[in-house]
């Protein structure tokens, strides 16, 4: 956050939702991350006073679950991940003022503060409630924890909730043969008590607050639907064994994650407030001036829109200012997928791609609404090519050579007044759009300007001038117009390209100053031009996806146990029978299987067919030692097209099941296999 001396200052503070502390960042959060942080340095660079805060959400079952499946305490993961997503997030030049997590002791006296409230407002319920119970690992087991075959299609192993091959929903107690997908035990009905908080109480109060423009309208007219269909009360209690914060005064009994994991808003910046001596008080007593915005995912605005303001109101706090949703992430106008190497995680990006490609993508296809956005591969290279590399800093080195070259870097008078004014001018309704989180049409009106700008340049052809005898000061006078164009272009895309606006910044030897932007660069000294962004390369992006498909594990099917669920599932779409028929399923023994060297996950397999060897890449490094491989028998894809990886040819690809981590479980025939025999 910036200081400003303006009057109006605004006192904001914003998040982004809390991410799960249970996996990577993926493309599908960064659309999240990359928007908030674009309103947040256009705040700043207005110079208002706007924090931006965030942390891991870090409790729950999955959590736990995945702790114990590594063999670590639920405390060391959440840490362990919570370095990664920092480390991706300031990759893709994330500015936080906090990244915290919502396992904190000031999340803790917050949940209890505001869970006092409530109950102190009667408006806390108790009672028992039946639900499914895991007798062998002693745990009470939520929908997604459980699996059997659909009641429907009779297709087996589909989750408690929903069958992924009919599509038919469901409750567990339907499903036939149901097991544990934790231990693989038969679940029990079992009784117990659980903590609601009474949101038809809230009725009246949400009505209007959903209509106070709170929300955008289509969101509005969402949840009028809910509001008319009535509110149930919500379950905030989970019980013991649970990584998250017991209730007060009920022993056994853990907070739902989603009950803290909004409050974590709070904690976060109530920590920033402590370090850096902000007035907390200011920002979230009832009456306060401040502005208060969520940035989330369309897939959680009940919890935003509903729970959290009546949590709020009832416990003396102020509400949000809005709550933004934005729609879903599909990557060539599919869901993300493994298979095709389009479930792209942050670190994956940021090893082939340059991170304000990214940013400038998304925004320039950002409106305020909560439309998805479609990541289109070849439009991305497009896009980013012609408007940045091809328009933007190319005014900048069609005009900076001769300034160094011919005026010892100094620039001259601008002679273009009304060309300039209106650069400075359209920041206006810039300004409004970037306000309006219409980044989309922010972008495509600065385009406008360089397209401009270009003209100019083409128009008054400085390479021609710069041979002419006696022109001197027409052609600095012509590059002093176009880099200060240049200067005002940078300025607007700042939010959008912090380091290329940095490099701009050093390039021209001034600042990018939105609230000082009239004044001109007038016989001021620049420094070298040095070229501002490359180009990208198809090359690049096919790498990427390479390495993306090199991620997965093994051809797994779905995990045998489920994580929380991710914003995006990576569902393979359905075969045909006459597909599955074509592939060739053999039984191979591993006559060798070593380290690839730089490959994190794979291991290089030599594999006996009985008629020939083949080498094959397997994403098993972390369930297996090479060693232990050796002799095996397992059961491989005989002919699958050969596929040209990082590492070397993949010529085939072993078949393996499991979450992923140390669970990976290769497909073994029996002992009395012989390689090369097909799998009937
Ligand atoms: O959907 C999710 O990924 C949640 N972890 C978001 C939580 S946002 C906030 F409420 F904490
Ligand atoms: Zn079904």
């Amino acid at each position: 956050m910036t200081q400003a001396s303006s009057k109006q200052q605004r006192d904001i503070l914003v998040t982004s939702a809390l991410p799960y502390a249970n996996g990577p960042i993926h493309l599908g959060h960064l659309l999240e991350y990359i928007q908030t942080d674009i309103w947040v340095r256009y705040q700043n660079m207005r110079g208002q006073n706007c924090y931006y805060v965030c942390a891991d959400d870090a409790h729950g079952t999955a959590i736990m679950l995945r702790a114990e499946r590594e063999g670590i305490t639920s405390e060391q993961l959440i840490d362990r991940i919570r370095g990664e997503h920092q480390e991706d997030f300031g990759g893709f030049h994330i500015r936080f003022d906090n990244y915290y997590t919502t396992h904190s002791e000031e999340n803790r006296n917050f949940s209890e503060y505001i869970y006092r409230q409530l109950q102190k407002n009667d408006h806390i319920a108790t009672r028992k409630i039946t639900q499914s119970f895991d007798p062998e690992k002693n745990m009470f087991l939520a929908d997604r924890f459980i699996k059997g075959t659909c009641p429907k299609c009779k297709t087996e192993d589909q989750y408690g909730d929903n069958c992924e091959s009919c599509g038919a929903t469901y409750t567990p107690s339907e499903l036939i043969n149901p097991r544990s997908a934790v231990s693989g035990a038969t679940p029990i009905e079992k009784e117990s008590e659980h903590y609601f908080f009474k949101l038809p109480e809230f009725a009246d109060f949400l009505t209007k607050w959903t209509r106070s423009g709170a929300l955008q309208p289509q969101v509005a007219n969402k949840l009028a639907e809910w509001l008319d269909a009535g509110l149930q009360e919500w379950d905030i209690s989970r019980d013991a064994p649970y990584f998250g914060f017991e209730i007060p005064d009920a022993p056994g009994k853990f907070f739902y994650v989603w009950l803290d994991a909004p409050i974590g808003y709070l904690a976060s910046f109530k920590n920033l407030c402590n370090r850096e001596g902000i007035d907390f008080e200011h920002f979230w007593k009832a009456d306060s001036t401040a502005e208060v915005y969520h940035f989330i995912g369309k897939d959680i605005i009940n919890f935003h829109a509903l729970f959290w303001p009546a949590m709020l109101h009832d416990a003396g706090f102020r509400t949000p200012t809005a709550v933004w949703a934005h729609g879903f992430v599909t990557v060539n106008g599919k869901k993300m997928s493994k298979s095709r190497g389009t479930f792209i995680m942050a670190r994956t990006y940021l090893d082939h791609l340059n991170p304000e490609y990214l940013r400038y993508y998304f925004a320039s296809k950002l409106t305020g609404g909560v439309d998805d956005m479609d990541l289109n591969l070849e439009d991305f290279a497009a896009r980013v090519n012609s408007d940045l590399v091809g328009k933007v800093v190319n005014i900048a080195s069609r005009s900076a050579g001769f300034i160094t070259k011919r005026f010892n870097g100094k620039l001259g008078q601008v002679t273009e007044q009304d060309k300039l004014k209106g650069f400075i001018d359209a920041g206006n309704e810039i300004e409004e759009l970037y306000e309006a989180r219409e980044f989309g049409r922010a972008t495509r009106r600065i385009m406008e300007l360089a397209d401009t700008a270009n003209q100019y340049v083409n128009d008054e052809q400085p390479w021609v001038v710069a041979k002419q005898d006696g022109q001197d000061d027409k052609l600095q006078a012509i590059c002093t117009n176009s880099l200060n164009m240049f200067h005002l272009l940078m300025t607007y895309l700042a939010p959008v390209l912090p380091e290329t606006a940095k490099a701009a910044e050093d390039f021209l030897n001034a600042k990018l100053d939105w609230n000082n932007r009239s004044a001109r660069l007038e016989n001021h000294s620049i420094n070298t031009f040095k070229p501002l962004m490359n180009r990208v390369d198809m090359v690049q992006i096919e790498k990427m996806l390479d390495a993306s498909k090199e991620e997965m594990p093994a051809a797994t099917g779905k995990p045998a146990e489920p994580t929380q669920p991710e914003k995006i599932e990576a569902v393979a779409d359905e075969i045909e029978f006459d597909d599955f028929t074509k592939v060739d399923l053999r039984v191979v023994k591993i006559v060798k299987a070593e380290h690839v060297e730089g490959a994190d996950k794979l291991l290089r397999l030599t594999l006996d067919l009985g008629h020939g060897e083949r080498n094959v890449f397997a994403g098993i490094k972390s369930a297996y030692k090479p060693e232990d491989l050796e002799g095996r028998l397992t059961v491989m894809v005989a002919n699958l097209k050969p596929r040209k990886m990082k590492f070397g040819i993949s010529e085939g690809m072993v078949l393996a099941a499991g979450p992923g981590g140390k669970d990976i479980f290769l497909l073994s025939p029996d002992s009395g296999s012989t390689p090369g025999m097909r799998v009937m």
